[in-house]
């Protein structure tokens, strides 16, 4: 293999069956009942080529002679002429694919290019529609979660508001005409620098028509979720008329779009912008790339990007993800990242709410707006002349004359919104209330509509429908909206995404508030609203390291190791729910920001995190902290051991190694035996305590993740507040984790039949469609799949039938991803020439496949440490 980059090389075709290409990991989009969420993230025929030198002109000479070189019609999408990253994002534009083959062969043969990957799509930020849970009124309630995290003391006592520091956003664009994002773009506003790298069109898949305006303009018809503004607010955001303000108000903004209104965003993009923010000056970057897979190492170029610009000195902010539902294993790349500071939730404690009273219910009813909030007081009617079907509302007929200069109560169901509002003002309804059909509340999309229209639970709905049935019923709107708490206010969201990092790497690495956030949106989406999701708590992290970074001043900066340990030394453990017991770092990192302390105080430890890994692990059991005073008085410290909530990620009896989602809590306490466990430290002084863990002990079957927290107590609370270094590790050895889950691998054909290991699947290449597919889904994360090629008869490996699979994250049981496909197309990399750059075709025969996966931590060269399945005949026909 010339080039490193081949052995990661997964080429894919859009299309069924085509010759060579399609061998290399081609996860493919069929519809099965059973299996229908494989799909690849792959755009086919597009790369990314990373050039040797770094030399300006590399990129120019490198089209030049290649667009003679080459058959296929070479575009350039886009060019990366950066200390950072010198290359170009390619498109082969050709429909043959041998055409194809000899271009990526002349390509990966030239001296001048280091390596060469395919370009994938991101997704865009998902944000999580939360159940509206009431909790207890504190004495000051407020919707800003400042005073949880430390920030009002920030601002008020140290009158740090991040003045100066230059936060870059990677998003879906900024609505700054906002008058709390400073109403307006360039020198001397609040939102200083940015770029639309891709216009509102675009989605992934069609071409970016970059613009040097990155303004969120899509309108409410668009669909569009306002999500860079929402997030933007929460950094930076400030408005005196109503005191709403932003972690870091003072901050500067620079806004790189990388999605339209709708879609993904494709890799080259993300690279392309990460890089004009590290131009722009950036402090801070905060990220959006996400892929639930909890591998540290990936050879994805973005990752490698992230980890250079923390070694410039910018600190890269990164969501946990938010699979939290999903159970162990579900923090995404490039959050994994060694470098990246990873991000969880915790639940803001109070939420603010739009809020309706109707004459004959004794309560309030909580409503969102549809756009704009410009809904008036009236007197609502039942809209359809029969209530409370799927159909209410869907055509003319059947609207009540009743509604006429009312508003209307509609019921969701059958057809959409914009057609049941529309029947309801054509009979002349003034206004819209949409109750929900099933539990929840809804935040309803109505495009296309002339009326305002709102929406509201289906309980609430109900309620509406039985009062009106009684009589006339008016209807009062607060749109100010009232402060209600949130009840698990405090406690890490139950959507975070879990840890650990495959290899047992330590992740998340902290919290912020990222649950119930209020903050701005769009003017096309009313200027305000609450979101969440880690997307959210993210930022509220990256606002809290440029208060930091502005609190350096003049001074030489600290490097951002040193700053992320600060964070994480003086973060605020959470409890879980309801509970007195610690949450476990595998869900909450080091705690919640507390940033006053992170600013001022002047002990600092290192390592501010610690993984025992697994108990097979000898070398990890015994590890060490420094404790440095950098102040100017003695303290005594002492340290002990707090027990955190311990994992249980599986129901071994019930449903064996299927991680439950979500994971479980259970009691078992690890127990630290460290080398002092009192100390004086002067200033300038450090201190190395050594300590040896002795995991608790649990049944090593079960792989219980124990965890806690490394507790320095702080004799003289005035010279220094106490620190706290959380821990975790794993009672057993993951190496003994099955990987498959019961029935998998299997193969399937085109028409959904599946194929047991017993069954004989023929494939005739000339005949289109016929070709196997290989469903795999994994219960445990696996470095490498290996996929042979069997001579049926004598049982010896004749080649690989598929490569590229490396880096496999688990599949979940609920939810997507579930399954990955990959389909043969009849070619194989022989073992015989096991160099060959690129597969041939397979000779006719019969073969088996034997997929061989790779346990975690364990060692490639170790037979039992894989798994394998092998398949029943497949005859191959040319
Ligand atoms: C505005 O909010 C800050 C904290 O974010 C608070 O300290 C201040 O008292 C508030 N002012 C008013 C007038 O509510
Ligand atoms: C709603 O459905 C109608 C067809 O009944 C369609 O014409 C219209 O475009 C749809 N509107 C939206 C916003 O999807
Ligand atoms: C911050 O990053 C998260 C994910 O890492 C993303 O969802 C969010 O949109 C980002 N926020 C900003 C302001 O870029
Ligand atoms: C376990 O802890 C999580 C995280 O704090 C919490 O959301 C969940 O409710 C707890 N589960 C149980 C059964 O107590
Ligand atoms: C909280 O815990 C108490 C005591 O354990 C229990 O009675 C109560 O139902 C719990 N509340 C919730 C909302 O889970």
């Amino acid at each position: 293999m010339k080039k490193p980059s081949f052995s990661y090389f997964p080429i894919v075709v859009a299309g069924v069956c085509l010759a060579v290409f399609v061998m290399t990991a081609d996860a493919i989009n069929i519809i099965h009942p059973k299996y229908n969420k494989g799909s690849s993230d792959i755009i086919p025929g597009r790369y990314i080529v990373s050039f040797t030198s770094k030399s300006k002109s590399a990129g120019s000479i490198f089209t030049q002679s290649l667009q003679e070189g080459i058959e296929s019609d070479l575009k350039v999408n886009q060019r990366y002429s950066h200390e950072l990253f010198n290359g170009l994002s390619i498109k082969l534009d050709t429909t043959d694919d041998a055409i194809h083959t000899s271009s990526l062969q002349t390509i990966l043969d030239r001296s001048d290019v280091k390596s060469v990957t395919p370009v994938r799509l991101i997704n865009r930020p998902e944000i999580i529609v939360e159940k509206i849970k009431k909790g207890k009124k504190a004495s000051t309630p407020s919707v800003l979660p400042h005073a949880m995290t430390q920030v009002d003391r920030v601002h008020s006592e140290l009158k740090n508001k991040g003045k100066g520091v230059l936060v870059a956003v990677l998003d879906t664009g900024i609505d700054y005409l906002h008058p709390a994002l400073g109403g307006g773009f360039g020198k001397g506003f609040k939102v200083s620098n940015g770029y639309d790298l891709v216009g509102d069109a675009y989605t992934g898949s069609n071409t970016p028509v970059p613009d040097s305006d990155p303004l969120d303009k899509c309108g409410v018809a668009s669909g569009a979720s306002g999500h860079g503004t929402h997030v933007s607010g929460i950094i930076a955001g400030y408005e005196a008329s109503t005191n709403f303000t932003g972690v870091a108000p003072e901050a500067n903004l620079a806004m790189f779009r990388v999605f339209g209104c709708t879609g993904q965003v494709s890799n080259d993009v993300v690279i392309k912008a990460l890089l004009m923010a590290y131009d722009a000056g950036a402090d801070v970057v905060n990220l959006s790339l996400g892929a639930t897979n909890a591998w540290g190492t990936t050879s994805d170029t973005e990752s490698d990007i992230v980890n250079k610009l923390v070694e410039k000195g910018v600190s890269v902010v990164i969501s946990a993800g938010n699979s939290g539902a999903q159970g162990i294993y579900t923090v995404g790349q490039p959050g994994t990242s060694k470098n990246a500071f990873t991000v969880a939730s915790v639940e803001n404690q109070y939420y603010t709410a739009k809020e309706l009273t109707a004459s004959g219910i004794d309560h309030g009813i909580l409503y969102s707006p549809s756009g704009v909030d410009t809904i008036v007081d009236n007197d609502v009617a039942i809209s359809d002349k029969t209530p409370g079907t799927a159909a209410d509302s869907c055509t003319a007929a059947q609207i009540s004359p009743d509604v006429k200069g009312k508003i209307a109560l509609i019921q969701r169901g059958s057809c959409n919104f914009s057609d049941k509002v529309n029947n309801a003002a054509s009979a002349g309804a003034v206004g819209a209330i949409i109750y929900n059909n099933v539990d929840g509340s809804l935040s309803a999309s109505v495009p296309g509509v002339t009326i305002p229209v709102v929406s509201i639970t289906n309980a609430d709905g109900k309620e509406l429908v039985a009062a009106i049935l009684k009589g006339s019923v008016k209807i009062t709107f607060n749109h100010a909206g009232a402060i209600h708490p949130v009840t698990d206010g405090g406690s890490i969201s139950s959507f975070s995404s879990n840890g650990a990092e495959s290899e047992l790497n330590f992740k998340p690495n902290i919290a912020g508030i990222g649950g119930n956030v209020y903050s701005t949106l769009p003017r096309y989406l009313d200027s305000w609203g609450i979101m969440s999701g880690t997307s959210m708590a993210a930022p509220y992290v990256a606002g809290s390291v440029a208060l930091y970074v502005h609190s350096e001043g003049s001074k030489k900066r600290q490097s951002i190791s040193f700053v992320n340990e600060q964070f994480q030394n003086y973060a605020l453990p959470t409890k879980v729910y309801n509970t007195s017991t610690i949450d476990s770092p595998i869900r909450q990192g080091a705690g919640l920001v507390q940033v006053y302390d992170a600013i001022t105080q002047k002990t600092h430890v290192t390592p501010a995190q610690i993984t025992f890994k697994d108990s097979s692990d000898s070398k990890s059991k015994t590890q060490s902290i420094t404790i440095t005073n950098r102040g100017s008085k003695t303290i005594s410290y002492e340290v002990k051991n707090d027990i955190s909530t311990a994992i249980s990620p599986y129901d071994v009896e019930a449903s064996g190694y299927a991680p439950l989602e979500p994971a479980d809590n259970y009691s078992a306490a690890a127990k630290l035996r460290f080398s002092t466990k009192a100390f004086k430290l002067a200033p300038g002084k450090s201190k190395k305590i050594t300590f040896t863990v002795t995991p608790p002990k649990t049944n090593p079957r079960d792989h219980i993740f124990y965890g806690g927290f490394i507790h320095v107590v702080s004799k003289q609370k005035s010279n220094g507040k106490d620190i706290k270094v959380p821990y975790f590790g794993v009672v057993g050895s993951q190496k003994t984790l099955p990987v498959f889950d019961t029935g998998f691998p299997t193969i399937i054909d085109r028409q959904s039949n599946e194929y047991g290991p017993k069954d004989t699947f023929t494939f005739d290449r000339s005949v289109k469609n016929s070709s196997p597919i290989a469903v795999i889904r994994l219960l445990t994360p696996s470095k490498t799949i290996k996929a042979e090629l069997l001579d049926a008869k004598t049982k010896k490996v004749v080649g690989l039938f598929l490569t590229g699979l490396d880096y496999n994250g688990r599949n979940f049981l609920t939810g997507d991803t579930r399954y990955d496909q990959y389909s043969w197309d009849g070619t194989y990399i022989p073992a015989s020439i096991p160099n060959a750059p690129f597969p041939i075709p397979a000779p006719a025969g019969t073969y088996l496949w034997r997929l061989s996966a790779l346990k975690l931590l364990g060692n490639p060269k170790t037979k039992k440490d894989w798994e394998t399945y092998t398949s029943g005949p497949i005859v191959l026909k040319n």
